[in-house]
């Protein structure tokens, strides 16, 4: 089945190199779509440009995150989620485009994350939803779901750990099936911190309820009684989530960012008419 790879992007200095980054790994998976949408009125030039140079299977789309959901110039960039708007721009594109019994497999892949290339072959067999650990998140080395007799059975986490699914967004993949057969499941732009991933996957799996042990950091899922009723509403539960990366043991994908530049120079230089040439793209 093909991979539909969804990447939300936004102008700054450094997304011309995270994409072509991004488009390098992408080009070694066969049967791979990228879906990209940048947060912006419309697709731009320097996007555009990128993608038609990559040599990668693509649909470029434009969805702008209204102001009000941006918080302010000086507001805290964690006070929202970041391409929430985006990935369901890109939902609604398959919602749209693909006949409901397709096969295919979704993955939310952010510009600026580091991915094995393993790791799409992990995934290429997803059902329902696949999950993996993800490299340096959370404020931890790892975080993973935990799998015991084949089955997840918690996850390894040490923030907030009574999200409904404590996973990164790069920590897990969805069926195209399964997606399609719930047509409201989509990310909540107005999500708390940290349960963005949780909004989404509430819509395809039934929410388990996690009973915290002792062990730091560590979680030990006891699913609730809700679990056995999911399947009645087409819901996966959660000791359906499928391990892979062997068993959640193996870190293929690493939740890497990108370090600001400085453009102090440039900016001293612009002040007297002497920057960078602006007709050279970076
Ligand atoms: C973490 C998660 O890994 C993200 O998947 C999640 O969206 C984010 O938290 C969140 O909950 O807000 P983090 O590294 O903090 O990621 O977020 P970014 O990498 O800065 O942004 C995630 C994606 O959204 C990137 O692909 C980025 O290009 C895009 N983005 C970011 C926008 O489209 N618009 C923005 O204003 C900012
Ligand atoms: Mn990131």
């Amino acid at each position: 089945p093909p991979i539909y790879v969804v990447t939300p992007t936004y102008a700054r200095p450094v997304q011309k190199a995270e994409l072509v980054r991004l488009s390098q790994t992408l080009l070694h998976v066969p049967a791979l779509h990228w879906v990209v949408v940048e947060d912006a009125a419309a697709p731009s030039a320097l996007v555009g440009g990128v993608l038609a140079a990559s040599g990668v299977s693509f649909t470029h789309l434009s969805a702008e995150t209204p102001p009000e959901l941006r918080g302010g110039p000086g507001a805290p960039s964690w006070l929202f989620p970041r391409g929430a708007e985006q990935r369901n721009r890109a939902l609604r594109w398959l919602r749209d485009t693909r006949r409901p019994d397709e096969p295919g497999v979704v993955y939310f892949a952010d510009d600026d994350n580091t991915y094995s290339l393993r790791l799409f072959e992990e995934m290429r067999s997803t059902r329902g939803v696949s999950v993996w650990p993800v490299g340096l998140v959370g404020g931890l080395r790892l975080e993973r779901p935990l799998v015991a007799g084949g089955r997840v059975v918690g996850f390894h986490t040490g923030w907030r750990p009574e999200r409904p699914f404590p996973l990164d967004m790069a920590g897990f993949a969805v069926g195209l099936r399964l997606l399609l057969a719930h047509p409201r499941a989509r990310f909540d732009p107005r999500a708390e911190r940290g349960f963005l991933e949780s909004s989404f996957l509430g819509g395809l799996v039934t929410p388990g309820q996690l009973e915290p042990r002792a062990d730091n950091c560590t979680q030990v899922g006891v699913w609730g009684v809700l679990g056995a009723f999911g399947g009645l509403w087409g819901l996966v539960n959660p000791g359906q989530l499928e391990p892979r990366a062997d068993n959640c043991t193996q870190v293929l994908v690493w939740h890497t960012r990108t370090e600001k530049p400085k453009l102090r120079q440039e900016e001293q230089l612009q002040r007297q008419g002497r920057g960078s040439d602006p007709d050279i793209e970076v």
